[in-house]
């Protein structure tokens, strides 16, 4: 795990997002991973802006999504897929035919499951995943559980994960299940970014870095991953 703190959101941006523009340049066909949250925003900003400027092109990239909601229409201000779509996908060149989301709507979701781990492979698999995390050590939606999981799996969302995303629905109730990539399908990528930032996150990262490798808190699953690049600011590396 290469740890990196620094000092403002903006410069992990740059740093996290130089890793993905470089990557995509050298390998414009590359399968990228992406999460959603605020931590990845400044991350997005990088690569939009440098998409803007000509300096690389995402048209031949495929993109996998972690994790989708159940039970919200795809084209809800809070799914995840608007969520890449405002924030990122629709401000740089990547083909809609290239975007895949998990169906949080799928009647099966262990059809769904077995879809998404399908196109992951005829992909070529996940190149480079981005991680953030939850104030729980959740990654994606893994929630901590009694044993690690592996392919994508439909999840009850623990009350933590619900209090900290209800606030931005005003207009439905926050959907009580997700569909999320396993642990044993984010730990298949070949690199993970992962992004931490905030005081909140400071238990989490202590945990997932220090702590013992437990599916109490999922994150700390990284320790066993070769190739993990850790960007951190000073308040979420507080306890380390
Ligand atoms: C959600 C997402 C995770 C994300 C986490 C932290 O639970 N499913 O992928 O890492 O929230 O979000 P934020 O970056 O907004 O703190």
């Amino acid at each position: 795990m290469d740890v990196f703190i620094l000092d403002t959101k903006e410069e992990i941006g740059q740093k996290a997002g130089k890793i993905y523009v470089d990557f995509v340049k050298a390998k414009p066909n590359a399968v990228m991973g992406f999460a959603t949250g605020i931590t990845p925003i400044p991350t997005y900003n990088y690569m939009a802006e440098e998409c803007a400027k000509g300096n690389v092109s995402f048209s031949q990239m495929t993109t996998f999504n972690l994790d989708e909601y159940c039970d919200l229409p795809k084209e809800h201000k809070n799914s995840f897929y608007m969520f890449m779509m405002d924030n990122l996908f629709s401000k740089i060149d990547v083909k809609p035919e290239n975007i895949n989301f998990l169906d949080g709507n799928a009647p099966d979701w262990q059809a769904e499951s077995k879809r998404y781990a399908d196109a992951i492979i005829n992909a070529g698999g996940i190149d480079v995943q981005f991680l953030g995390i939850g104030r729980n050590g959740h990654i994606g939606f893994n929630e901590p559980a009694e044993e690690f999981t592996d392919e994508a799996f439909k999840v009850k969302l623990t009350d933590s994960t619900i209090e900290a995303n209800s606030i931005y629905f005003d207009d439905i109730a926050m959907p009580r299940y997700a569909m999320t990539m396993g642990i044993g399908s984010i730990m298949r990528a070949k690199k993970i970014v992962f992004v931490a930032t905030g005081k909140a996150k400071a238990e989490a990262v202590k945990e997932m870095i220090k702590g013992e490798v437990t599916p109490h808190c999922p994150a700390s699953i990284l320790q066993k991953h070769n190739d993990v690049t850790v960007f951190l600011d000073k308040d979420a590396a507080s306890l380390l």
